[in-house]
């Protein structure tokens, strides 16, 4: 069959956070890395969980509009953003709209063009995406700047997170991905993970991938979400610091 390439994407000044397997605490870490840049900067979170929403619960928002209009109604994407009182703005997805999660390729590069206008007087854009390889994940992967893959320790997560980097990387090799490492039981186990990773990817890809943070389990972050309210003080909001810390330091326009 003959190799299509894919039109080209907007560059979006931003990251995504994504990790291929489910429930690895992408939305946690997206949300709560935005509400830390938000101390220096004004970011702006997209839920692209386009039909099973939940960054909103997590942030603590209830918007008035959302994705399923601006991709099914033509609404400006604008109008859409919700301010939250920490700072964030919010790009809202939509629950239980099948047909957002199976958005064609024109749709998404709509979208993605929506958000790049939003991007020019706003970064650093967080893209929080659904789990899965899907084309709204690799599209939202090769769109932003830097790709921030999350995994836990457990080797279901690592395999996920490993076949994710490999699908990004046949799709557009040498892409900046840096490595989260979540819900570790210490250090150890996070940098146990992270050397996994790290092996498998250059021993079967030919290519480096950095750590950017490990996150310990902590009971604050279920506390939170339960609260709909930032993590509060604790190991892993301290380790959030850190990655928000080595995040204010990239050029996001560049
Ligand atoms: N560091 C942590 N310590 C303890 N619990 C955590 C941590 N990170 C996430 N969790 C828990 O894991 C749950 C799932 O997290 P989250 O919704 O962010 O995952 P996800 O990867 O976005 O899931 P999905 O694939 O469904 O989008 C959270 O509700 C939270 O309770
Ligand atoms: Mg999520």
């Amino acid at each position: 069959m003959r190799h299509v390439p894919a039109p080209p994407l907007p560059r979006l000044p931003g990251f995504c956070v994504t990790g291929g397997k489910g429930g690895v605490g992408k939305t946690c870490v997206a949300v709560n890395l935005a509400i830390l840049l938000a101390q220096t900067a004004k970011p702006l979170l997209v839920d692209l969980d386009l039909g099973l929403a939940n960054a909103d619960l997590v942030l603590g928002v209830d918007p008035a509009g959302n994705l399923a209009e601006v991709v099914l109604a033509g609404r400006d994407i604008a109008s859409v953003v919700c301010e939250s009182p920490l700072g964030v703005g919010l790009v809202p997805a939509a629950s239980g709209v099948e047909t957002l999660a199976n958005l064609g390729q024109l749709e998404l590069h709509r979208l993605f063009n929506g958000l790049e206008r939003l991007g020019r007087t706003r970064q650093p854009l967080i893209l929080d995406t659904p789990a899965g390889i899907g084309r709204e994940v690799i599209t939202a992967c090769r769109a932003a700047r830097v790709t921030c893959v999350v995994l836990t320790p457990e080797p279901t997560s690592l395999a996920d997170a490993y076949a994710l980097i490999k699908v990004l990387e046949q799709a557009e090799p040498g892409r900046d991905i840096r490595v989260i490492v979540n819900m570790a039981r210490d250090q150890q186990d996070g940098h146990t993970a992270f050397a996994r990773l790290r092996a498998v990817a250059d021993r079967h890809l030919g290519r480096q991938v950095e750590l950017l943070g490990i996150v310990p389990r902590d009971e604050q972050v279920a506390t939170a979400v339960r609260r709909r309210q930032p993590i509060g003080p604790g190991p892993a909001l301290n380790a959030l610091k850190g990655i928000a810390a080595k995040l204010r330091g990239i050029a996001w326009s560049g």
